[in-house]
């Protein structure tokens, strides 16, 4: 039997501790997959005591991970402590200097520093893979660098956290509010006590960040994700949204553009036919679409330990029979340099929703803003007639940018029979 692949684990948390199971459970598989046995040797966590539900007896215990990178009887680090800053990273950063390949499921770190890591991991013939960091256990990373490799792709979109997906579900399926949503949510475990990585969009962004890098074949570039939650989104906004045949998702698009390159995560409408409008609870979904290919839908789970591990231990197998590609798919010299394109020039369709006093001229007021910033209407929508009560007037757009939009919106906003700040929801044709 050849030797085995001797693999050191840091953070034994739900990644972590899944890591070890998965390796455990279907040892016998893994091995005819990788051609030699892959096996824990060392681990690393704060707190030696706690049981995590798997047996670390036997395994060399670090109290300081950067240590493993050290360790000379260890071929591969898994990184599984997370934090675009600390310990994770100082470890990633050593092993590679160290020239031991390293898996990480850590979307934080590769999203802020991806690029540099790659350098580093290609400058000493290593692999850097994070097939877990985005999208759990959809193989949505080698889908787009191995896969798809020979295509062009136009663009890369995604249900990118199960978190927003499972509350933006359970608003639409029982009509009730984001705050209610949340708080079951992190009743059932779903969402973090401070939920604001992922209810923000970050978490996801950080996912779409990678996804571009991928997809593009350019420098991963977080900063210039546009990035909004879903904290603004109402019950009666995902109401009206089905009336009109949409549903509302967080969607992270990358798309090419004659600009450059778009990448954004916001709330979206979607047409109800599209697939990724059938994703719903914890489930994420990527969607390509490439010049040769057309159109590809991955859909699964994209957390937990099962999920997160599958991917790991993908990547584990991928390093135990040497093979390799560059992190973002071309070499980093080879790296394009396409512009990025503001979200101030983002062109589509808008769905706006505004509360206003009914009463006479407050329609044309409202249409007459959208004029003079020469936006047409698609439809617009009034439900009831109450003079003098406040109504929701809901008005769909045909494409236009979103710069005139916002200018738009601030002068309907500005008016007196307007009374709330209007809900503006990106209609994204897909
Ligand atoms: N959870 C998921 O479903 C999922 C999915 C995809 C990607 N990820 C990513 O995977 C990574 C880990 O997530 P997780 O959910 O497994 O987190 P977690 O359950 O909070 O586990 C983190 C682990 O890191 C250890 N740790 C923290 N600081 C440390 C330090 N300074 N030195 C040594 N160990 C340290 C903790 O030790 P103690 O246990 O002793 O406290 C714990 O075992 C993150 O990058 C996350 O974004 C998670």
């Amino acid at each position: 039997m050849t030797k085995p692949l001797s693999v050191a684990v840091a953070g034994l948390g739900t990644v972590g501790a899944g890591v070890l199971t998965l390796l455990r459970d279907n040892a016998a598989t893994i091995t005819a997959r990788a051609g030699r046995p892959i096996a824990v040797t060392a681990v690393s966590a704060r707190d030696r005591t706690r049981d995590r539900g798997v047996s670390i007896a036997g395994l060399r215990w670090y109290d300081d991970p950067v240590a493993l990178a050290h360790d000379p009887n260890v071929d591969v680090v898994v990184e599984a402590i997370g934090g675009s800053e600390g310990q994770g990273a100082d470890l990633v950063r050593a092993a590679l200097k160290a020239g031991k390949p390293v898996v990480t499921a850590n979307k934080a770190l590769l999203a802020v520093h991806g690029a540099e890591l790659a350098a580093l991991a290609e400058s000493k013939g290593v692999a850097l893979a994070y097939e877990a960091a985005v999208a759990g256990g959809i193989p949505a990373i080698k889908a787009l660098r191995e896969g798809l490799a020979a295509n062009d792709i136009s663009r890369v979109l995604g249900i990118l956290n199960g978190t927003c997906n499972y509350i933006l579900t359970q608003m639409r399926e029982r009509g009730i509010e984001f705050a209610q949503a949340l708080s079951e949510a992190q009743k059932l475990g779903y969402a973090e006590a401070d939920p604001a990585f992922d209810v923000d969009g970050i978490d996801a962004a950080h996912k779409l960040a990678i996804l571009a890098a991928l997809a593009f074949g350019r420098p991963v570039d977080f900063d210039a994700v546009h990035v909004e939650g879903i904290r603004a989104i109402s019950a009666l906004d995902i109401k009206l949204a089905e009336e009109l045949g949409y549903r509302i998702k967080l969607l992270g698009i990358a798309r090419r553009t004659d600009a450059g390159i778009e990448t954004r995560m916001h709330p979206c409408m979607v047409p109800v036919a599209h697939p990724i409008a059938r994703v719903d609870g914890v489930f994420n979904a990527v969607v390509a679409e490439g010049d040769f290919v057309g159109r590809i839908v991955l859909e699964g789970r994209g957390a937990g330990a099962g999920p997160t591990a599958s991917a790991i231990c993908a990547d584990l197998i991928d390093v135990a029979r040497g093979r390799t590609t560059p992190v973002w798919g071309v070499a980093s010299p080879d790296l394009s340099h396409a512009p990025n394109v503001p979200m101030s020039k983002r062109v589509g369709a808008y769905y706006l929703r505004l509360m206003v006093v009914d009463r006479p001229g407050v329609i044309a007021d409202v249409t007459a803003a959208l004029r003079d910033h020469h936006i047409s209407l698609e439809s617009m929508l009034q439900r009831g007639r109450a003079p003098g009560e406040v109504v929701p007037v809901v008005v769909t757009t045909h494409d236009c940018e979103e710069a005139q939009m916002r200018a738009a919106i601030a002068r309907i906003e500005a008016l007196e029979a307007v009374l709330e700040t209007p809900a503006m929801i990106r209609i994204e044709a897909l």
